[in-house]
């Protein structure tokens, strides 16, 4: 008899299967047991008759504690009241390793205990879900990118110099000198854009963030396209497009991950519609309008994002931010040049920035002068100015936390569900 997956249970109503996995709650009635056994692919019902089995392997079957691994042999039914629309007639169980007294309940417990037990909580069917959206959102962002013609260039995970600010940055020895790990590879980008046109790169990276928040982690996944000859309303269009893009997957594909979580679907189909495109000038009085006391010049405060993205149901492009408060490597808007030429994509219902980018400073002297008035080491630079040395091009792009999208496509509170294991300011066990 074949040994099947759960998802594929439907392609075998009538046989006998083996099913090899974990047993996630158990109801018995007198001469029945009904066993909810999960092999990481779904969870079925399996019935135990008391008539059917050998009495050995009933009263077992009693005593099996949650989580226990466990092979069983049945026939698989049609049952509509399940969600899967299945369900399995055991012949026989095998206990492979009986559990010990399973940690997680199905009662209800504090965040501090499940973050504890993050290796066990992540069996769990709503961590389930969410890790399972997670995987979609990467996979469609590769899909995008590159039906887009952008190029996979991987960035280095040491780096010599700070991207983002020295003040978040995770230093490292490495060998006889100190590194840092990335926190961003938007740098590497800019060299591979102008080898390759069109590229992206996706991975760790690292913000030593010393502030609790429900956005921050010091670990997250970035992925960060950046093109030659892409200005500022392209970088818009092409950021609109991914999101969009990713936003209708997902929608296609993870009906049932969603209406697990109760996420209220409305505001994601709204996505279609178009973004917003909000000057940074117009948003301060927007905010100063619903009683924030931000000032032009000033940074969005979270507070700042969360009360103007409730204004909103399809996320916002807002742009051009005083240069004051942006990287050394941004480039200015020549209209206006206390300002850059940069985006930020705050997703809507409060949830605020899940994209940062723009256009780069392409001339080597301004470029030049920004790292100096930016007390960075020039130095460690020399490579990135060879850059606008050799054919520099206007270019630009933007960096999309993954964890933020996930937690505001599943409509999370926090960030720390949406990442495997997170790393935070008091967290790096298990
Ligand atoms: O806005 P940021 O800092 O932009 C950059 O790093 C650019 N160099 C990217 C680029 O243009 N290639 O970060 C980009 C995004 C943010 O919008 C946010 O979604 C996410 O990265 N992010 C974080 N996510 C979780 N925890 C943190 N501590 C994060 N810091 C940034
Ligand atoms: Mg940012």
């Amino acid at each position: 008899m074949p040994t099947v997956h759960i998802e594929d249970v439907h392609r075998h109503e009538g046989e006998t299967v083996t099913l090899r996995g974990w047993l996630y709650n158990r109801r018995s009635s007198g001469k029945l047991h009904f066993l909810q056994v999960r092999d990481g692919s779904g969870v079925i019902q399996a019935v135990m008759f008391k008539g059917d089995v050998d009495e050995a392997m009933f009263d077992a079957a009693r005593r099996l504690p949650q989580e226990s691994s466990i092979i069983v042999t049945g026939t698989v039914k049609r049952d509509e009241r399940s969600p899967l629309g299945y369900e399995l007639g055991i012949q026989t169980l095998e206990v492979l390793q009986e559990a010990e007294e399973y940690p997680i309940s199905p009662k209800e417990h504090g965040v501090a205990f499940l973050m504890e037990n993050r290796h066990l909580w992540m069996r769990s069917r709503r961590q389930h879900a969410i890790l399972r959206i997670r995987a979609e959102i990467i996979a469609a962002t590769r899909d995008f990118l590159d039906g887009e013609g952008y190029l996979l260039v991987d960035a280095p995970i040491f780096t010599p110099a700070a991207c983002e600010g020295t003040t978040t940055l995770f230093e490292t020895q490495y060998f006889s000198r100190m590194a840092y790990l990335t926190q961003s590879g938007q740098l590497y980008n800019e060299a591979a854009a102008m080898a390759f046109g069109r590229v992206y790169c996706f991975g760790p990276t690292f913000r030593a963030e010393k502030s609790k928040t429900r956005r921050h982690l010091t670990e997250f996944w970035m992925v960060e396209p950046e093109a030659a000859f892409l200005e500022l309303d392209g970088i818009m269009d092409l950021a609109e497009r991914m999101v969009r893009s990713i936003v209708e997957r997902v929608l296609e594909r993870r009906q049932s991950e969603l209406r697990l979580l109760e996420r209220d679907i409305a505001p994601l189909e709204r996505c279609t519609e178009p973004f917003p495109r909000v000057d940074y000038a117009d948003a301060v009085a927007q905010l100063q309008s619903l009683g924030s006391d931000i000032q032009y010049g000033d940074d969005f405060g979270a507070d700042d994002e969360t009360i103007l993205t409730q204004q909103y149901d399809t996320p916002i492009l807002v742009h051009r931010y005083p240069r004051d408060i942006k990287a050394f490597y941004m480039k200015g808007d020549p209209e206006r040049p206390d300002r850059a030429l940069c985006v930020d994509m705050l997703a809507p219902e409060g949830y605020g920035e899940i994209i940062g980018g723009g256009q780069r400073e392409d001339d080597y002297q301004t470029l030049h002068d920004a790292i100096a008035a930016h007390d960075l080491p020039l130095e460690a630079f020399s490579w990135y100015l060879d850059l606008r040395r050799y054919g520099s091009v206007p270019h630009g792009g933007f960096g999309m936390g993954i964890e933020r999208a996930v937690a505001w496509i599943c409509g999370l509170h926090h960030v720390r569900e949406t990442i495997p294991f997170p790393r935070m300011l008091d967290r790096i066990i298990p």
